[in-house]
């Protein structure tokens, strides 16, 4: 993505960071059951892990991890101010949380993780920059550290792409969605640029993950797990 069209994707999330939370259990298919499997593995038996979350938007994700970790340290890194204002609202009051406004590409993560996530943010990149970005995840978790990743993928050919499409537009149709906010979602699927399925098991492991997984997988929307 070139700096330009970052800075266009800023705004969009900026934009419509108020009313983000509102669609996503009716857009997202099988929301509940998507978000729970990455948070079920998240077990990793350690008191008060230190947990990053990828474009943390407002702070969805993160809040069903801090249910699960409520002793963990969380930090949440995202290039929307506005989406991070909401997170910052939903965990007023916590002193176990850090909000960084930046892009995870540029952004040096300070130190290791035992646990680093990331949901519906990474299809966003360049194919060589989610390549990249694998890396530094791996970089920065401890030993035994696991890396999720709730994302979208690309169909492995034109003719399972289009099924992968065809389907998730039936669900924002039947999301009954008001005009302007289908639009403004639809707008911002212009932005996707996911990757296949193979290719981001390619590059986990090539990152040097074990243990690489899918742990989910619905159409084009996917749990990868990787562990160091
Ligand atoms: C669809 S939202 C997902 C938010 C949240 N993870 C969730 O599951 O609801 C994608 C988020 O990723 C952020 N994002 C995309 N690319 C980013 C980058 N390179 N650095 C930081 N944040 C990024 C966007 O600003 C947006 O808030």
């Amino acid at each position: 993505m070139s700096d330009k069209d970052q800075n266009l994707l800023r705004k969009k999330f900026d934009d419509a960071a108020s009313d983000y939370d509102k669609n996503r259990k009716t857009i997202i298919p099988n929301f509940e059951v998507y978000y729970r499997t990455l948070i079920e593995l998240t077990d990793l038996k350690i008191d008060n892990p230190r947990i990053l979350d990828l474009g943390a938007g407002t702070g969805l994700l993160t809040y069903l991890l801090w249910k699960k970790h409520p002793q963990a340290q969380f930090q949440l890194v995202d290039m929307s101010q506005e989406m991070l204002n909401i997170a910052k609202n939903r965990f007023s009051g916590q002193k176990n949380f850090e909000y960084v406004n930046n892009d995870y590409l540029k952004y040096d993560f300070g130190g290791l993780f035992d646990i680093i996530v990331s949901s519906l943010s990474i299809h966003h990149l360049n194919h060589e920059n989610i390549e990249s970005l694998y890396q530094k995840v791996y970089d920065h978790l401890k030993p035994d550290g696991i890396f999720l990743n709730a994302d979208q993928v690309i169909g492995p050919s034109p003719y399972s792409e289009d099924i992968y499409k065809e389907n998730w537009l039936e669900v924002i149709d039947n999301a009954c969605l008001q005009e302007d906010d289908k639009k403004i979602i639809l707008e911002r699927m212009e932005f996707d640029n996911p990757a296949t399925l193979e290719d981001n098991i390619k590059w986990l492991k090539k990152a040097g993950f074990n243990d690489v997984d899918v742990y989910y997988k619905y159409y084009n929307f996917v749990v990868l797990y990787g562990r160091k």
